[in-house]
């Protein structure tokens, strides 16, 4: 499978998301929306970055009882983006429903199974949610019960993607954000790596947000992504 960088377009506005991607003449880049923009724009978003021919990893994390999350499904699979996500800890139920309700629209969207924040360290996660093993260990349990629910891959850290691929298989895709450019600060995340890292590591896909949206040429930021994480 060819990797893919994904550009988290974490604004606020459709305007602002459009005059951020009207910048990319050349190159149509795979685009994460996510909660920040669609609890205020919505479908309506999505159709017109649907229009321009990007491929869309609607991010909106689906955490609820089966039976929620099943009748949300529904809704996202008409909007027919590329990706979506729920929270594995939502339980294999949970993950269950989603995948039901895809299947039953005959949707070929990738689910995905967000493991663990990246924003999440391994410290936070057993003092405060009371996860009494490891960051890997707990990724990878949640990977398998994803898998099991039916999921097409997780969400994770670079730093897990071969530990996921070991226990669930290299088609099972990891899609990983915690991307950083070696120079760059953190941020809020906590288990960050470089592109060239992350495909080193297995990633499949890449998330990157800031170290591309915030720079002071996008498109350049988006190419050297690109350039490190495909190795060339
Ligand atoms: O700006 P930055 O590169 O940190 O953006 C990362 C993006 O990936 C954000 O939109 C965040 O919501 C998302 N994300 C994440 N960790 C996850 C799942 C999604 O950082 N486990």
């Amino acid at each position: 499978m060819k990797g893919e960088v994904i550009v988290a377009c974490d604004f606020e506005t459709q305007e602002q998301t459009l005059a951020f991607l009207d910048q990319f003449q050349e190159e149509k880049p795979y685009v994460k929306l996510g909660m920040e923009v669609f609890y205020g724009n919505g479908p309506e978003l999505v159709r017109s970055v649907k229009e321009r021919g990007h491929k869309i990893f609607l991010d909106l994390k689906l955490h609820d009882i089966p039976n929620t999350v099943y009748k949300a499904m529904k809704q996202l699979a008409r909007m027919d983006v590329d990706m979506v996500n729920v929270h594995a800890a939502g339980t294999i139920a949970m993950m269950q429903a989603a995948r039901k309700a895809l299947d039953e629209e005959k949707s070929r969207t990738i689910l995905l199974a967000v493991t663990q924040l990246t924003s999440t360290a391994q410290d936070a996660m057993q003092k405060e949610l009371w996860i009494d093993h490891s960051m890997i260990d707990t990724v990878c349990h949640y990977a398998e019960n994803a898998k099991l629910a039916g999921c097409d891959g997780v969400v994770c850290s670079p730093l897990e993607s071969a530990a996921v691929r070991q226990c669930c298989g290299d088609d099972f895709i990891t899609v990983t954000p915690g991307i950083r450019f070696a120079e760059d600060g953190k941020g809020d995340q906590k288990r960050v790596t470089t592109p060239a890292k992350a495909r080193e590591l297995g990633s499949h896909y890449i998330v990157v947000g800031r170290s591309i949206t915030t720079a002071k040429d996008p498109v350049e930021a988006y190419r050297r992504a690109c350039r490190e994480f495909e190795g060339v």
